[in-house]
């Protein structure tokens, strides 16, 4: 399982620092979460963010694009050192050319579906991406509450990889907890982002440790 601190959620006047304990503590990927104030009401990181990233640790940024027209702001991503970059499938009137085309420059692409979006959006593109993220909050903010429903949701969507022999991963993205990490990777999840649970208790090292722990408890 990998596991992917939000640094939505972390004090960005620490990045380093922040960055430094999580790495510690165990995790192998930067979540940065891009919101633009249009597809969600939220305005948060950019591609100077993921560079900052890529300058102060070794983990790899994994970067969810929350945007309208991600297509105009795809190379900046990927230039800016981005290993893995997501859009939404509600966003994207052409998925397919935005998913291709990160794969054309050596990055790993993802599409990503808010909690009310159903699997069947996944049927043509699931076997060109390499990681579908499942919100299991509405996405915009850290600290918010997982919705129960995305347990079942995330079982399907594993079922359906496993059934076509796709090699697509199941990222989960939101409410992420010590106490319902276990369920998630028991449903199928391989990459579990957490914002609040990696950086809102104040000692990230620790965080982190305890959410690989009860993932494998
Ligand atoms: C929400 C973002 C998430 C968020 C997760 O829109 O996509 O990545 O930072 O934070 P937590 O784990 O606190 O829900
Ligand atoms: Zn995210």
């Amino acid at each position: 399982m990998i596991l992917a601190p939000s640094i939505l959620a972390a004090d960005l006047s620490r990045l380093a620092d922040e960055l430094h304990a999580v790495e510690r503590g165990g995790a192998s990927v930067v979540h940065v979460d891009v919101m633009d104030g249009r597809f969600v009401p939220n305005i948060s990181l950019g591609p100077v963010i993921v560079g900052a990233v890529r300058r102060s640790c070794t983990l790899p940024p994994d970067v969810h694009l929350m945007i309208e027209d991600a297509d105009r702001y795809l190379d900046a991503f990927v230039d800016a050192g981005a290993a893995s970059i997501s859009v939404h499938v509600e966003a994207m009137p052409h998925l397919q050319r935005a998913v291709a085309h990160l794969r054309s420059r050596g990055v790993r692409p993802g599409v990503a579906l808010n909690p009310s979006t159903p699997l069947s959006t996944l049927e043509e593109i699931l076997p060109e991406v390499d990681f579908v993220l499942v919100m299991s909050v509405n996405p915009g903010f850290s600290f918010q509450k997982f919705l129960p429903a995305t347990l079942d949701k995330i079982r399907r969507l594993h079922r359906e990889i496993a059934e076509r022999g796709l090699p697509a991963k199941v990222q989960v993205d939101g409410g992420v907890t010590v106490d319902n990490i276990r369920s998630l990777v028991q449903a199928g999840v391989e990459i579990v982002v957490a914002g609040a649970a990696s950086f809102g208790g104040g000692d990230p090292e620790a965080a982190t440790r305890a959410l690989l722990r009860a993932a494998s408890a």
